[in-house]
């Protein structure tokens, strides 16, 4: 989603030739896009920066170049990827994440190519008719294949890591499946990186890798850990690696908001169990959080966005507010609380340019970066019912019911509403001048 000027400054409120005179100042973190006729596109990236702007000069009394000291302070690398002279190879690039990434890429960064390695044909059939071939390339593979693998990142810059199996119960079934998919695929993605000379590597893993409670958790945590210790293996090669972790990706398919709106016909939703608390996150965040990765990383760090929670009781009032309830127990490999920081990594992590990162305990770690990131209290933990951001009833409503209501559609319904909540969201974080996520109207299931 973007913005126009006018949008931008009633938000900040401050007037739009303050607003292009930032951008000319700042122009590592206010980008916006032009459409075909030159006006600007504001991303709620460009939007979160120019927040903080507004916080250092008008709030704090920064000057010009005090205010790009203390946003880029304490890291050597911040800032643009001249992505137009990127080649990427994205894993799992059919995927949910996998395509959305592709669209942002294309539409706002423009790649030299995106290289997409994954296994089903039909897949990249698909993605090839809605994207075409002018910066994407098709690449039949599997992780499990080193050497295809090393071939299809010949030439590579940066590498997407997001190939995975990912479905709970498909993972218990098969267990060494999951293994060789999610953590043997981890070390050929490390191997090849390392041996042709890839720059930077990052890959995508999720709260159940946090005190797994399931074989798919597992095997994210043991993938985590050999990413993050593939700077190790890499040494003087230069190839450095680290993760993005994130929690539930709500929306479309097998998500509890199309359950619930399918059982509300039957008068009863069933709920696992009442405490039970979800974080909040979508596409677009997931894949901001990459490409901002991409821009800070050293090698070694696990960046966890801040992310709101929701009540699942409170989704329920949302969705279905006149059914009865039936509790139905807690499943197998279901947690009531997701995690995405421990209280032993929070011992490690710091509060930095609105997310958190979680630096490793190794001694190859130089902590070069970071050094302006906040500590964070002792015994800090991130979990979404200690949560400081939540969905209202009326937030999450607005999801299911919001202004979109006139539309026939039940999908485009459901994008337009989820548009209104993240303006909201916006909004909400604008007034209590803490940082913005960005956000978006594609919300799907983990
Ligand atoms: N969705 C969420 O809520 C969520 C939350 C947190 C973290 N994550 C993480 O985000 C990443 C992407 O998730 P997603 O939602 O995009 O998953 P997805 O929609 O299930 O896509 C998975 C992708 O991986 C590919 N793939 C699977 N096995 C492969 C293999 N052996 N070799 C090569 N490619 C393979 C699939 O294509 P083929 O089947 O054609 O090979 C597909 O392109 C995963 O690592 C997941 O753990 C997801």
């Amino acid at each position: 989603m973007t913005y126009r000027i006018q949008k931008v400054s009633d938000k900040l409120e401050v007037p739009r030739s303050t607003i292009r005179y930032w951008e000319k100042e700042f122009p590592q973190l206010v980008n916006p896009k032009r459409t075909n006729g030159g006006q600007r596109r504001y991303s709620e990236q460009d939007i979160g920066n120019l927040h903080n702007i507004k916080n250092l000069l008008h709030h704090k009394n920064k000057t010009i170049d005090e205010a790009r000291i203390v946003l880029k302070q304490g890291n050597t690398d911040v800032g643009k990827i001249d992505w137009q002279n990127q080649s990427i190879l994205l894993t799992g690039g059919t995927g949910s994440f996998g395509k959305h990434f592709c669209k942002i890429m294309i539409e706002k960064y423009r790649p030299k190519v995106i290289r997409i390695y994954s296994r089903d044909e039909l897949k990249q059939h698909e993605m090839r008719q809605q994207f075409g071939e002018e910066y994407i390339r098709y690449f039949i593979g599997d992780v499990r294949d080193s050497d295809r693998m090393r071939r299809a990142m010949e030439g590579v810059d940066i590498v997407v890591h997001a190939a995975a199996l990912k479905q709970v119960p498909a993972c218990e079934y098969n267990p060494l499946e999951a293994v060789k998919t999610n953590i043997h695929g981890a070390q050929n993605v490390i191997d090849a990186a390392i041996d042709v000379g890839v720059s930077k590597v990052i890959a995508l893993s999720t709260d159940k890798a946090v005190n797994p409670v399931n074989l798919y958790g597992a095997t994210k945590l043991c993938a985590d850990k050999i990413i993050i210790q593939g700077n190790a293996y890499s040494g003087p090669r230069g190839t450095i690696f680290s993760c993005v972790r994130y929690g539930n990706v709500i929306g479309s398919r097998g998500s509890v908001i199309p359950l619930f709106t399918k059982q509300r016909k039957t008068g009863k939703i069933t709920i696992t169990d009442r405490r039970m608390t979800r974080f909040w996150l979508t596409l677009d965040q997931a894949v901001e959080l990459v490409l901002d990765g991409f821009c800070h990383m050293q090698g070694g760090e696990i960046f966890v966005p801040k992310i709101p929670s929701m009540r699942i009781m409170d989704l329920a009032k949302a969705i279905a507010p006149e059914c009865d309830i039936e509790i139905i127990g807690i499943r197998p490999g279901e947690k009531i609380h997701e995690a995405l920081i421990t209280e032993e990594e929070g011992r490690n992590t710091v509060d930095y340019n609105g997310i958190y990162v979680v630096m490793p305990n190794y001694s190859w770690w130089t902590r070069k970066n970071y050094k302006s990131g906040k500590k964070l209290p002792k015994g800090f933990t991130y979990t979404s019912d200690k949560n400081d951001k939540w969905l209202s009833v009326e937030d999450l409503k607005e999801v299911i019911y919001g202004p979109a209501s006139m539309a026939n559609d039940p999908d485009t319904k459901l994008a337009t509403a989820i548009h209104h909540l993240n303006e909201k969201i916006i909004l909400n974080l604008l007034n209590s001048e803490e940082s913005i996520p960005e956000v978006n109207n594609q919300w799907i299931a983990s």
